[in-house]
């Protein structure tokens, strides 16, 4: 099982191979999120973003791409690859922005030393935050980020748990070949967080959270629903061993025949728990 205590390196290697699949073959953040996003940084002089768990960097990415005037990014994962796709796609729009990259579990995060890094107005977990020790992470937010500090947890599911005709019998196919437990990488099973990110947050420090629901409509091509899978822990090439070759030729005929039937579509609800520092007590 998969549990906020599991180490550092385990998640390396968890995320590190799909590192140029994720970067392919992930949607990003949609543009109202983006929007709701940039309205918590928008009237500060030269804001600066803490990015847990930032993947390939897609939350930084579509910051810099509204123009707020982002000053500095930290952007923090276990992956070194994720990283290293992280820098290549952030170096060529960081404008006057400058980065940090810092591989690190998101509760181990520090910033330097000396004061030189400002404290963050905006603290952002993509799709990441259910991969964490969440209470360790709430409080190490709130030693380090600006007074007055936004934290955003924000994710969409996944094609494992959206429910249509072809992700059901696409999950159906992946049971057939892994067992029926959901997988996190090589050896473990998922396991699912014990308590729901609203009550991580009502227990922290970031108990004023409002919640934001926006539905987005992806339309999938089955080659490109064949490289999302390689980007994941349920479905990763490694899980497969030798038979990925025909599990991925018999997902491509599954997928392909759900298409001609209409485009394969997924209807996913993009959700953003906006938090700030509330006035009771909390756990730390
Ligand atoms: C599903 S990806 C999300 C990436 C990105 N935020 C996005 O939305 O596209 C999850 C990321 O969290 C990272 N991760 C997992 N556990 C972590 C932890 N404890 N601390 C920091 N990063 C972690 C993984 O390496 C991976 O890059």
């Amino acid at each position: 099982m998969i549990r906020p205590d599991t180490s550092a390196p385990e998640q390396e290697a968890l995320f590190g191979s799909g590192a140029a699949d994720y970067e392919r073959f992930r949607p990003g953040v949609p543009p109202p999120a983006v929007q709701l996003l940039a309205s918590a940084l928008r009237s500060r002089p030269d804001p600066v973003l803490l990015d847990l768990g930032t993947g390939t960097g897609q939350v930084p990415r579509a910051l810099l791409a509204a123009e707020l005037g982002l000053a500095h990014i930290e952007a923090v994962d276990v992956s070194r690859p994720m990283l290293d796709q992280a820098r290549d796609a952030l170096t060529p729009v960081l404008g006057h922005c400058t980065l940090r990259l810092v591989h690190a579990a998101a509760d181990a995060y520090t910033p330097l030393a000396g004061g030189e890094t400002r404290a963050p107005h905006l603290v952002t977990c993509c799709r990441s935050f259910h991969w964490m020790d969440r209470p360790a992470v709430l409080a190490m937010a709130d030693r380090y980020a600006a007074p007055d500090a936004a934290v955003a947890i924000m994710g969409d599911g996944s094609l494992w748990t959206h429910d249509a005709d072809w992700t059901r019998a696409l999950r159906e196919l992946i049971q057939r070949y892994l067992g029926v437990e959901r997988r996190a990488g090589t050896g473990t099973a998922y396991c699912e967080p014990r308590r729901s990110y609203e009550e991580d947050l009502a227990a922290s420090a970031w108990s004023d959270v409002t919640e934001h629901r926006f539905p987005v409509d992806r339309v999938w091509a089955p080659k490109d629903v064949i490289g999302y899978l390689r980007s994941t822990s349920f479905a990763a090439p490694e899980l497969f061993g030798e038979r990925h070759a025909a599990f991925e030729a018999e997902a491509r005929r599954l997928l392909d025949a759900h298409a001609s039937g209409g485009p394969l579509t997924e209807h996913a609800v993009f959700t953003v728990l906006l938090a700030r520092r509330g006035g009771g007590r909390s756990e730390r």
